[in-house]
């Protein structure tokens, strides 16, 4: 069974994978970009912001999560899915407060490409404008929690790849916040290279003094649209 193929349809395609790879990577493998956000490479999927989202079978299910299996018939790029996504994506915009033309991460954020990728280009629904603390207490790390997006990135790679537990989750519901194991950043063991800073999709961590180092505008989702590195057509997009 492990040496097995598995054969897949991706939006009428046929594509070939193996048995233990999620629907996210067998797609990517066969150079079909489904969009992602709190998904990241090297680390356990956590399945939490459905950006995935892809129809299996006619079922909505969470590509990232989902494993393969013989015969599914996946819906990726369809008018509904691409709808469901850019609302996901636009709620995203509307419950942070996320000021792009004034955020270092411009340019190389994954929710603004999201957007520029979906053609949003003013949320459909009321900002909330929520209060969120900052904490600049760290030499070398700020956080900003009003572009924080709850994806875990940083929890789970600070686990995962730093050996750490700097980041975790406090509250709940609409008072979710990402939380540091220490009174704030500077008193935990967090470093300015933990792959947890460079795991935040947006700008939520940032690494201080470095800020700029790459002139907006020169920046990669300047250069081409998320997921191209995937899907080559999509630079033409
Ligand atoms: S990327 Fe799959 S749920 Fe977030």
């Amino acid at each position: 069974m492990t040496n097995a193929t598995i054969t897949l349809t991706v939006d009428g395609r046929q594509i070939e994978t193996r048995p233990g790879q999620t629907i996210l990577e067998a797609t990517e493998a066969a150079g079909v970009y489904v969009p992602r956000l709190c998904w990241m490479k090297g680390l356990l999927p956590f399945g939490s912001c459905r950006v995935c989202t892809v129809r299996v079978n006619g079922r909505p299910q969470a590509a990232c999560t989902q494993p393969v299996a013989p015969g599914m018939v996946i819906e990726n790029d369809t008018e509904e899915l691409r709808a469901l996504r850019r609302d996901l994506i636009d709620m995203l915009f509307v419950e942070g407060n996320h000021f792009c033309m004034f955020c270092e991460k411009s340019g190389n954020c994954e929710l603004q490409a999201l957007a520029y990728r979906f053609g949003i280009a003013a949320p459909g629904y009321p900002f909330l404008f929520p209060q969120r603390a900052l904490d600049a207490s760290h030499p070398g790390i700020f956080l900003d929690r009003n572009r924080c997006v709850l994806c875990a990135r940083c929890v789970r790679a600070s686990r995962e790849l730093d050996g750490k537990t700097v980041f975790g989750f406090a509250g709940r519901g609409a008072g979710r916040r990402i939380a540091v194991n220490g009174e704030d950043l500077a008193h935990t063991d967090a470093e300015a290279t933990d792959r947890a800073v460079a795991a935040c999709p947006t700008g939520s961590l940032l690494v201080k003094r470095i800020g700029y180092a790459v002139p907006v505008g020169r920046r990669r989702y300047d250069q081409e649209p998320i997921g191209s590195d995937i899907e080559p057509a999509a630079a033409g997009r």
